[in-house]
């Protein structure tokens, strides 16, 4: 299986609207293909926010089968779960608190006294729940992967030239200190703990998001660029982040 080294899929979409309800159709259809437990690690940032009012809309919430879903999260920003910047309290409160098992919701712990230690502690909950502490490729650690790419070409908590966009062993690693802002330290899954999914999700739209993905598209080697699926990667995104030359085209 030589999935990983393929190139991402890229499908535009006209815009940020029509990307969230692509993305929804997509998180609905890895849900129907697996009919036992279903696991999706979801991301952080501005990005994903409509998706997840959609998944907490009555259009999608009642396809949603909850008593088969666990919910984890990519990356956290290193602030209590009280904080507005804290990436599974948005998602909690946009729609898991409503609708998922509590036991289901699976937030990086951030009361640890160290980014360090989060992350050690959030290893051992994903490695429990995935009944073993090495990844076998033919049994991937989730179903979906969401993520974003940042401004400087950072995905879930990954900066670019930082130690943890290295890391091929620890499934989570401490980042002491951000690349942007906010400028607070994270906890952030690595590269391979990421790939162990049957999807990878990116969600990249707005016209902000033009120069990263100019950059990403001319396949410069930044961590959004090197975090890959095992399975298979997709990169959404809408027209207005589209590089000028390619925008209303294809
Ligand atoms: C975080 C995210 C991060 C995010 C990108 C894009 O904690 O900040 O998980 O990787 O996806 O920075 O952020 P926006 O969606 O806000 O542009």
């Amino acid at each position: 299986m030589m999935a990983a080294a393929d190139q991402p899929k890229l499908i535009v979409e006209a815009d940020a609207e029509a990307l969230a309800q692509a993305a929804a159709e997509r998180v609905m259809a890895r849900i129907a293909a697996n009919p036992g437990r279903i696991a999706i690690c979801l991301t952080g940032g501005s990005s994903p926010r409509k998706l997840y009012q959609l998944l907490g809309s009555d259009a999608y919430r009642g396809k949603i089968p909850w008593d088969r879903v666990h919910w984890f999260i990519g990356d956290e920003r290193f602030v209590p779960s009280s904080d507005p910047l804290n990436n599974m309290a948005v998602a909690r409160a946009t729609f898991l608190d409503r609708n998922a098992p509590s036991g289901h919701i699976h937030p990086i712990p951030t009361t640890a006294e160290s980014p360090e230690a989060g992350a050690e502690a959030y290893a051992r909950e994903l490695q429990s729940f995935y009944g073993a502490k090495n990844l076998d490729p033919a049994r991937p650690l989730f179903d979906m992967v969401l993520m974003g790419a940042g401004p400087d070409g950072h995905t879930a908590s990954l900066f670019p030239g930082y130690p943890a966009i290295e890391e091929t062993i620890r499934w989570v690693v401490g980042v002491p200190k951000a690349n942007v802002a906010p400028f607070v330290p994270r906890v952030s899954l690595t590269l391979p703990a990421l790939a162990s999914c049957r999807e990878m999700l990116f969600e990249i739209a707005g016209h902000d998001k033009q120069p990263i993905l100019t950059r990403l598209l001319n396949g410069e080697t930044l961590p959004a660029v090197r975090a890959r699926s095992n399975g298979e990667t997709v990169w959404l995104v809408d027209q207005a982040a589209l590089p000028e030359g390619i925008r209303g085209g294809r």
